[in-house]
C-alpha cells in the first residue's frame, strides 16, 4: 500500500515511458518479419514483457541490449517452431487478442492461451467469431473467456463488420488477413486507434482504407525499418491530470506520441480549461509515421464537460481520469457511450465510481459511463486499485489533490504499464 499526500505544485520536464500499444505491435510485427528489426525505447513493463516471452516461445529471438531491442523474427508464414504450447499472456488484453491473428494462419498447429485472474474475465469471443469465419478453430472457456485454444488453418479472407470499435479486434483480423486467401476487410462502427494500420503501411503490406473499413490482402513477407517507440500518451495523461488539478503546476512532457487516434484526452482536458499545449496530429491523417512532440500543461480552473461516442474510442483508457478532472471542475461532467470500460482490466465504470466515491466524490455510474458533480474538493481515504494498473495510478494522482491524502491498495499493479510511475511522479513534485 502506498500513501499519496496532498502535495505542492508539479514542476519540471519528464519523458513518460514508451507506448504500450506500439511496443506490443513492434515486437509482434518484428517477429513476423524475415529480417531482424531494431526497436529503440521499447516498453519494459509487465504487459510488454509477456509479449516478448510469448514470441520467444514461438521461436523468435529477442535480444535486450542497452539501447535497443533486437527481434529476429521467424517470418509471417514460416511454420512456427512450437505447437501444443501454453502461451501465458499475463494481464495483457492486447497480447491475448492480437497474437491469435497470427497463430490462426499456421495450419496444423495448436496453442492454448491463458493469463491472470483479470484476463480470465475478459471476452475473447470477439476475436473467436471472425477467426472461425476465416477457417481457424478457437475453443474458449464458458462465456467466451480464456483459457482458450487456437488451432491454425489455411484461412480464407472475409468481410467482417464488428459491432464494437476495438483496435484489438481490428488488429487481430487484419493480421489474420495477411495470411488468408484473397482479401479481408474489417469495418468498425467508429474509428479506433490505428497503430496496426501504421505498421502495415510501414511494412509495405497490401492495405487500404475507406472510412471505417480497412482492407488487407494476402502477403508473403513483411519488411520493417527500425522502430522508435514514442512515449505513451496514456501514461502522460496521469501527469496531465495531476498538473490540471494541483494548483500552481506547470510541467512539460517530452517525446509523447501524438497520433490523432490517441489524443482525445488532451483535447478534453483543454476543453475543461487546463492549459494543454501540444502540436496534435490532424484528424484523419493516414501515414506509417507515429508523430511525437511536447505536451506542455499548466493548472487553471476547470469547467465540466460531456464526452460521447465521437471521442470515446480515442480516449478509452483515459476516461477514468476525466472523472477525476470532473471532481475539480465546475458543473456536471458526463461520460456516455463508454460501455467498453466494463470489459477492461477491471470493470472501470465500477472501479472508478466506487473508488472515487470512497474518497468523497459525488459520482454515479450509468450503464455506459458516469456522471460527476464538480465539488472542487476530494476528502481522501483508501483507494483500492483492484489490481488494475490505471486505477492504481489514478488513486495516486487523486491523493495529491485530496485534503487528507490517499492510500492506494495494490499500487504495484502500476508495473503492468509503468514500473517507475511513483518515482517519476515524485520527481515532478520535488522539482517545485
Ligand atoms: C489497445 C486497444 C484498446 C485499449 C487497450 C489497448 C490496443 O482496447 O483499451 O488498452 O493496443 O489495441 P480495445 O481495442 O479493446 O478498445
Amino acid at each position: 500500500m502506498s500513501r499519496f499526500q496532498p502535495a505542492g505544485p508539479l514542476r519540471g520536464t519528464l519523458r513518460p515511458p514508451a507506448d504500450k500499444s506500439i511496443s506490443h505491435r513492434a515486437a509482434l510485427f518484428g517477429a513476423m518479419c524475415d529480417t531482424p528489426v531494431a526497436i529503440t525505447n521499447y516498453l519494459y513493463a509487465e504487459d510488454t514483457l509477456s509479449t516478448l516471452d510469448a514470441l520467444r516461445a514461438l521461436g523468435a529471438a529477442v535480444h535486450i541490449q542497452p539501447d535497443e531491442l533486437i527481434v529476429r523474427g521467424v517470418g509471417l508464414r514460416q511454420p512456427l517452431m512450437t505447437t501444443n504450447e501454453l502461451l501465458d499472456v499475463g494481464n495483457s488484453g492486447t497480447l491475448m487478442r492480437l497474437l491469435p491473428g497470427w497463430l490462426a494462419g499456421q495450419a496444423g498447429a495448436r496453442w492454448t492461451l491463458d493469463g491472470d485472474a483479470s484476463i480470465r474475465r475478459r471476452p475473447v469471443d470477439r476475436i473467436a467469431r471472425p477467426l472461425e469465419l476465416m477457417g481457424a478453430k478457437l475453443d474458449t472457456s464458458p462465456g467466451g473467456k480464456p483459457p482458450f485454444t487456437v488451432e491454425g488453418a489455411a484461412l480464407t479472407g472475409i468481410d467482417y463488420v464488428s459491432d464494437v470499435a476495438s483496435a484489438q479486434v481490428k488488429s487481430c483480423v487484419l493480421i489474420a488477413g495477411l495470411l488468408a486467401d484473397g482479401s479481408t476487410s474489417f469495418t468498425e462502427p467508429t474509428r479506433s486507434r490505428d497503430h496496426t494500420e501504421r505498421f502495415l503501411m510501414g511494412a509495405r503490406a497490401p492495405y487500404e482504407r475507406d472510412g471505417t473499413t480497412v482492407r488487407v490482402s494476402q502477403c508473403d513477407e513483411l519488411e520493417l525499418e527500425d522502430i522508435h517507440v514514442p512515449a505513451d500518451p496514456s501514461s502522460a495523461a496521469f501527469f496531465v491530470t495531476a498538473a490540471a488539478i494541483v494548483a500552481g503546476s506547470r510541467i512539460v512532457l517530452e517525446d509523447v506520441g501524438l497520433n490523432w487516434t490517441r489524443t482525445a484526452f488532451f483535447q478534453i482536458a483543454q476543453r475543461m480549461g487546463a492549459v494543454v499545449i501540444a502540436d496534435l496530429e490532424a484528424p484523419g491523417t493516414e501515414t506509417p509515421h507515429e508523430p511525437v512532440g511536447e505536451v506542455d500543461v499548466a493548472y487553471a480552473p476547470l469547467e465540466a464537460t460531456e464526452v460521447g461516442d465521437e471521442e470515446v474510442p480515442f480516449a478509452i483508457d483515459e476516461l477514468p481520469l476525466v472523472a477525476l478532472l470532473g471532481v475539480f471542475a465546475e458543473g456536471e461532467t458526463i461520460v456516455r457511450d463508454a460501455a467498453e470500460l466494463r470489459v477492461k482490466e477491471t470493470d472501470r465504470i465500477e472501479s472508478v465510481v466506487d473508488g472515487l466515491r470512497g474518497l468523497g466524490a459525488e459520482i454515479e455510474a450509468t450503464d455506459d459511463g458516469f456522471v460527476v458533480q464538480g465539488t472542487g474538493r476530494l476528502r481522501g481515504g483508501v483507494f483500492d486499485s483492484r489490481g488494475d494498473h490505471r486505477m492504481a495510478m489514478l488513486g495516486a494522482v487523486a491523493g495529491l489533490a485530496s485534503e487528507e491524502g490517499v492510500k492506494v491498495e495494490n499500487m504495484t499493479a502500476a508495473s503492468v504499464s509503468y514500473p517507475s510511475f511513483e518515482s517519476d511522479l515524485r520527481s515532478l513534485l520535488s522539482a517545485s
